[in-house]
């Protein structure tokens, strides 16, 4: 079976597929939303602090467990303690990952409609209070929506189909060096619209006073979110690594890559929100109701300009978004691959038709089914909560104390050191927080927010 494994073709490959499952909608429209709800500037420096202190060890765990066990999610820790009952942490990813593609799904069909309006010119002319009757009617909906979903899941059901490497190890070159220019490009025309200052002023001055437990969970849930942690997805994608690959040196770089995309979109949005006046706390609404204003205001003598540039975004947003839906569809479906020796097509059909079950009620829960809800939030609200919240956290602890604890050290140094070929100066580092770092802290954060205690 191993020999029908898929590999990332090099070095660069692999770490821009994984950077391709990190930077998505996580970066450009989750992070700046959930900047905007808690306070700003203070939530980015928890948010930095945990993708350095949580983040990128646990990251480095995961590919551990993934290279080392050559396996899918679901099997990978079986694979490394046989008998035990870790195997149900292997599980949980799976499950995971199928909630998270129930909603991720339905704000990737968003970007689909919003590159056809954009294509369409249907943004030229409109005011601030256009894009948000235009966001409002248009998300609930009970069938457009669904519908967009539905082609977005099956679009990343055909490249899991025809197999990764080659399509999405080339796409990622190519797209993320020019989503990158292109962001980078927007910032410039954010910051210097009329009133951008005091976007940057909430983006820049930290707040501490706002900060309590709830904002903690948020950005540590943010964090896991972002850089594709806490279900085993870039376990999956380091059990196609080869065995040369750097695992220490490809955390870095997806890390930094992953990070400097959520803080340039941040100062994309909060410029253009505040130039606007649109609140900064408008929740998932908020880049869906901004950018298309930036794009009007900025180049307002330019329409030409206005127009390849909405459609230009848009399709990047599009193609960011699809990087990640592959990489959580790759999850499931290799685990329904490789422990039910079913068909690639088979695994994949069953998690697309899974996914798609949950877009539909996730959808209609922002609009005909609003009055429908579970602890007070409605379906698509409760999968973001619990998966980001709850699921992607407790994942990674269990990762952490798998590598810290459990595993074997020597297992661990070969994987780090590809078989005492690299040097690995931050061996004892990394284990100590894998140990005590990471568990007190989700622990703590948990207890405290929970309200465990
Ligand atoms: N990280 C991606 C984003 O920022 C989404 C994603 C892909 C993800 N795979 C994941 C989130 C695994 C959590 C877990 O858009």
């Amino acid at each position: 079976m191993k020999s029908e494994r898929a590999n990332f073709g090099s070095k660069v490959g692999a770490i821009l597929a994984s950077a391709g499952s990190a930077v998505g909608l996580g970066n450009i429209w989750r992070f700046p939303y959930e900047t905007g709800s808690n306070g700003g500037s203070a939530f980015i420096l928890l948010y930095i602090l945990f993708v350095l202190m949580l983040g990128i060890p646990i990251m480095i765990a995961e590919f551990v467990v993934g290279r080392g066990s050559q396996a899918n999610t679901g099997a990978a820790y079986r694979v490394l303690a046989p008998g035990t009952r870790w195997k149900w942490a292997g599980f949980m990813g799976v499950m995971a990952g199928f909630l998270i593609l129930g909603y991720y799904s339905v704000v990737a069909g968003w970007t689909l409609e919003y590159m056809a309006r954009a294509a369409l010119n249907g943004f030229a002319g409109k005011t601030p209070d256009d894009f948000i009757a235009i966001f409002t009617d248009f998300s609930q909906n009970p069938f457009r929506p669904v519908l967009w979903m539905a082609l977005f899941l099956l679009g990343t059901h055909f490249i899991i189909v025809k197999g990764v490497k080659k399509g999405i190890e080339k796409a990622s070159k190519i797209m993320m060096p020019l989503l990158f220019i292109i962001i980078v490009i927007l910032m410039i025309c954010s910051v210097t619209l009329p009133g951008a200052e005091k976007g940057l002023e909430f983006l820049l001055k930290p707040d501490f006073s706002k900060v309590d437990s709830g904002v903690l969970l948020s950005a540590m849930g943010q964090a896991f979110f972002s850089l594709s942690l806490g279900m085993g997805c870039l376990m999956t994608y380091a059990s196609y690594y080869s065995k040369n690959t750097n695992l220490g040196k490809t955390a870095f770089s997806v890390s930094i890559i992953d990070t400097c995309v959520a803080i340039l979109a941040g100062l994309v949005i909060f410029p253009a929100a505040f130039s606007v006046g649109i609140s900064p706390d408008a929740g998932p609404s908020l880049i869906f109701i901004t950018l298309p204003n930036v794009f009007q205001q900025a180049f307002g003598n330019f329409p030409v300009v206005a127009y390849i540039f909405s459609v230009l975004f848009y399709v990047l947003l599009v193609v960011a978004a699809l990087t990640s839906t592959i990489s959580l569809h790759e999850v499931a479906t290799a685990y329904f691959h490789e422990e039910f020796k079913l068909t690639r097509g088979r695994a994949a059909s069953i998690v697309t038709a899974g996914c798609i079950f949950l877009g539909v009620i996730s959808s209609l829960s922002l609009g005909v089914m609003k009055g429908y809800t579970l602890f007070g939030l409605g379906a698509f609200d409760l999968l973001d909560y619990f998966t980001a919240k709850i699921l992607l956290p407790f994942g990674g602890l269990l990762t952490s104390v798998f590598v810290g604890w459990y595993l074997d050290k020597k297992i661990v140094w070969d994987e780090l050191s590809n078989r005492g070929s690299l040097k690995v100066p931050f061996f004892k580092l990394f284990i100590f927080i894998l140990r005590y770092v990471a568990p007190v802290a989700i622990g703590f954060i948990f207890i405290n927010e929970l309200g465990l205690i």
